[in-house]
């Protein structure tokens, strides 16, 4: 297994967990589709990374985000993968890749691969993935007001990820396989699969085994990446269990800022 490590900047205060946890339920509580203040954001930078410029998404930093016109959701807030830890993801899937599929052909009919993010939320995973391999990116996002605030933060930053209000499952029927190359980032939310045992891949919403099954569904038979978030406390082998008959690649595991449970890990896997 290969790790990576990007350190976000120092903490200054460490924030407490218990800070931390009621922050965290504020977010997916009342303020779960209010978007966050100019404060909140800052809040939201020091108590989940460390400080407030460590939220940062599509290459902007929490204090800079009420400026630039970025809307951020509560549960979005919570629930992001930040810059910090999607581009070490996403070059660790460029460097796979090109060790994987240089010297192949263009699939027929000149059509790119793609990045399909599943479920979206701000789309920053998509961002990184597909700019750092040069795919279109295709998301799906089944929450309007979710949907409706990413819509507005892509179009600010000018990204041209094609982003639908859809159930993951329609835009799987929207997209044929293209190319071994395209990727999906598998992000489902957690509800609750997150207890205190750890995190059970087999109880989100939906459960991951369902997504991987209709992924493979849509593939007719082709292999593709996909790209999955866990904390880094889980349940019952529920990573290994989803994943099986899959080749895993890479563990990608940004430096932990918050109690074991509550950190983020990425796992690369390629789908036969
Ligand atoms: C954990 S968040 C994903 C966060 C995202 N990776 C990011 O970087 O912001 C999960 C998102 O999936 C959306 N969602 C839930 N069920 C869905 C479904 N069936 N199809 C598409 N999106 C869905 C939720 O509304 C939520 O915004």
């Amino acid at each position: 297994m290969t790790t990576s490590t990007t350190a976000p900047a120092a903490a200054t205060p460490a924030p407490t967990h218990a800070a931390y946890f009621a922050f965290r339920d504020r977010l997916l509580g009342e303020l779960r589709t209010t978007p966050l203040g100019d404060a909140e954001l800052r809040d939201a930078g020091r108590l989940i990374y460390g400080a407030p410029e460590n939220l940062s998404l599509y290459g902007i930093p929490a204090p800079r985000m009420a400026a630039a016109g970025i809307r951020l959701l509560g549960r979005t807030t919570i629930e992001c993968c930040i810059d910090a830890y999607t581009a070490p993801v996403a070059d660790a899937l460029a460097e796979i890749q090109a060790a994987h599929h240089t010297g192949e052909p263009e699939p027929p009919g000149g059509e790119p691969p793609f990045v399909a993010d599943l479920f979206c939320g701000s789309g920053n995973f998509g961002h990184h993935l597909g700019r750092r391999l040069g795919f279109p990116v295709h998301a799906s996002e089944l929450d309007p007001d979710v949907h409706d605030a990413t819509r507005r933060n892509l179009d600010l930053i000018g990204s041209d990820i094609r982003l639908s209000q859809l159930d993951y499952r329609d835009l799987l029927g929207k997209l044929p396989p293209r190319s071994p190359r395209d990727t999906y980032a598998v992000e489902p939310p957690w509800g609750p699969a997150f207890t205190p045992a750890g995190l059970d891949l087999t109880r989100t919403s939906p459960p991951v085994p369902e997504v991987l099954g209709h992924i493979r569904a849509s593939r007719a038979g082709m292999p593709c990446y996909v790209a999955v978030k866990t904390n880094d406390q889980l349940a019952h082998d529920s990573l290994d269990r989803s994943f099986a008959g899959s080749v895993h690649l890479r563990t990608v595991t940004p430096p932990p800022t918050l109690p074991r449970g509550a950190n983020m890990d990425f796992h690369l896997y390629r789908l036969d």
